[in-house]
C-alpha cells in the first residue's frame, strides 16, 4: 500500500466466538481511507461477522465474545462502556435487503438526524436533498417526497437506504452484500453509486459477486474459516493471487 494512503480503521488481532464456536481468527487488516475495500470468502467464513464488529452490531447477539482491537483514530471501538451512538454516527451499515422505515421517504433520510435532535425544517431539507442525491436517488423521487417508503422498487428503497445511512455524514460505510438482493440496472446503479461516494467515505463491501468485487473495489481481503488469507489492491488479487485458495476461490473452484 502507497504511503500516501491513509487508514480509516485498523484491525489489530481480532478474534471473536460466538459461544465456543470462533467465528473470526486474528484478523488484522487496515482499511485505506476513501477507498472500496471488498470482503470476499466463501459463505460462512466470516464476512458479515467482520462487518458487524465494524459497529458493534455483534454487541446485541448473547454469547458473543471478542478480542483484539479495532482502531478508529486513536480510539479502540471494543473498548468496553464506549459511545455505541456515537460510534454509529460515525460507522454506518447497509444491509442485503433494503429496509426503509414504513415512513415516507423524507422521514427515512432524516430519521438520524432527527434522532441528534435537528428540528430546524430548512436544515433537514437541505439534508435530504442532499442525501438523495449522493444517493443518486433525487430525479426519481423528488416530487414524492411525502409518499411512504415501501412503495419503491426494490433498487430505489436500497438506495434510499444508503441515503439514511449517509445523511448523517458517517465516515464508514458498511455494506454487506448490497446488491443481492436487486436486478442488474439497480446494481449497476448501486455499483456506480459506490464509486462515487468513496470520495467522501470509507466504504466496506461485502459481496459474493466475483465481478463486482473486480469491478468497483480498489482493495480486497480473501476470508477463509474465519482468518484473511490474503489482502492486496484489487488488480492483483484478482491477476496473481498469492495464495492457492484464493485463486481456487476466485475462478469458482471453491467456495
Ligand atoms: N448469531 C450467531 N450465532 C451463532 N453463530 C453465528 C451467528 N452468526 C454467525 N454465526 C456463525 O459464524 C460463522 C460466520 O458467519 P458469517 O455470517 O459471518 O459468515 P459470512 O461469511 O457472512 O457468510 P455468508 O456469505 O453466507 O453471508 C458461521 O459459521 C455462522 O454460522
Ligand atoms: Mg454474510
Amino acid at each position: 500500500m502507497t504511503a500516501e494512503i491513509e487508514t480509516a480503521l485498523t484491525i489489530n488481532n481480532l478474534s471473536l466466538w460466538y459461544g465456543d464456536k470462533q467465528a473470526l481468527d486474528a484478523v488484522s487488516l487496515q482499511i485505506p481511507k476513501n477507498r472500496i475495500t471488498a470482503l470476499i470468502g466463501p459463505s460462512g467464513c466470516g464476512k458479515s461477522t467482520l462487518l458487524r464488529s465494524l459497529n458493534r452490531m455483534n454487541d446485541v447477539i448473547d454469547n458473543c465474545r471478542v478480542a483484539g482491537e479495532v482502531m478508529l483514530d486513536r480510539r479502540n471501538i471494543l473498548e468496553r462502556g464506549g459511545d455505541l451512538s456515537a460510534l454509529r454516527r460515525r460507522v454506518g451499515m447497509v444491509f442485503q435487503r433494503p429496509n426503509p422505515f414504513p415512513k415516507s421517504i423524507y422521514e427515512n433520510v432524516v430519521y438520524g438526524l432527527r434522532l441528534q435532535g435537528v428540528r430546524d425544517r430548512r436544515i433537514l431539507n437541505e439534508a435530504v436533498e442532499r442525501a438523495l442525491r449522493a444517493a443518486a436517488l433525487w430525479p426519481e423521487v423528488k416530487d414524492s417526497l411525502r409518499q411512504n417508503a415501501l412503495t419503491l422498487s426494490s433498487g430505489q428503497q436500497q438506495r434510499l437506504v444508503i441515503a439514511r445511512a449517509i445523511a448523517i455524514e458517517p465516515e464508514v460505510l458498511l455494506l454487506d452484500e448490497p446488491t443481492s438482493a436487486l436486478d442488474p440496472i439497480s446494481t449497476l446503479v448501486i455499483e456506480e453509486l459506490m464509486t462515487t461516494l468513496k470520495q467522501h467515505f470509507t466504504l466496506i463491501l461485502v459481496t459474493h459477486n466475483m465481478q463486482q468485487a473486480a469491478r468497483v473495489s480498489d482493495y480486497t481481503a480473501f476470508m477463509h474459516q474465519g482468518k484473511v488469507l490474503e489482502f492486496a489492491d484489487t488488480d492483483t488479487l484478482f491477476t496473481t493471487p498469492g495464495q492457492r485458495r484464493t485463486e481456487d476461490y476466485i475462478t469458482g473452484r471453491f467456495g
